[in-house]
């Protein structure tokens, strides 16, 4: 029986951005790996006196997000396949084309974490500082869109998802801090 709860929609709505989730973890726990791909996105190149996205958005991050994307999403689509889960899905995981939802999930949450930084240089917040709100959110907003043709989400229970994202980035960025992995708590 399906669940038709709206709570329940929630819930399969955060079990199918969780790639997203983890994407955006991803150029944090890669550390200092591949130090060839340690590259800024912008090449270092300035927009009116100011960095396009800043040292801290590179070639590394957001392959590393990309990485993970679909290695979640292929995950996902494993444990379907093995007849797990099916009350989590809020799409259907037996007929989803292989590797590009996984994709455009990573690409996505590296993107909307990217253009996210493009503002922050914009209003002089520099690389690593805090610019609470958009710093928790920027990469489900990425990964929404990005996806979206692909996978029309239900809107409300994803807004309704975003205090739990954004508490949980919280949560995550401090043990990131705790662990020695981030410069700031936040
Ligand atoms: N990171 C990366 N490449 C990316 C995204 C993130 O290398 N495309 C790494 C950087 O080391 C960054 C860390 O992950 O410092 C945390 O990412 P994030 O919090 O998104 O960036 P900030 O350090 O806050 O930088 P910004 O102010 O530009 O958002
Ligand atoms: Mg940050």
């Amino acid at each position: 029986m399906e669940e038709q709860t709206f709570a329940a929609a929630v819930v399969r709505v955060a079990y199918f951005f969780l790639p997203a989730y983890l994407a955006n973890m991803a150029p944090v726990l890669i550390g200092g790996a591949w130090p060839a791909l340690a590259r800024p996105l912008d090449g270092g190149r300035m927009l009116g006196g100011r960095r396009i996205l800043g040292d801290h958005k590179t070639w590394r991050g957001l392959l590393a997000g990309i990485a993970v994307g679909v290695l979640v999403f292929e995950a996902q689509v494993l444990l379907h396949r093995l007849g797990l889960l099916h009350r989590l899905a809020a799409v259907d995981y037996g007929s989803a084309l292989p590797l590009l939802p996984g994709f455009l999930l990573g690409l996505g949450a590296g993107v909307g974490d990217a253009i996210k930084s493009f503002f922050k240089r914009r209003r002089d917040i520099a690389p690593g500082a805090s610019w609470i709100g958009f710093d928790q959110l920027d990469f489900m907003a990425g990964a929404y869109l990005l996806v979206l043709p692909l996978y029309a989400l239900p809107l409300l229970p994803t807004l309704v998802l975003l205090p739990a994202v954004f508490a949980g980035s919280l949560v995550v960025s401090a043990t990131g801090y705790w662990l020695g992995l981030k410069e700031a708590w936040i």
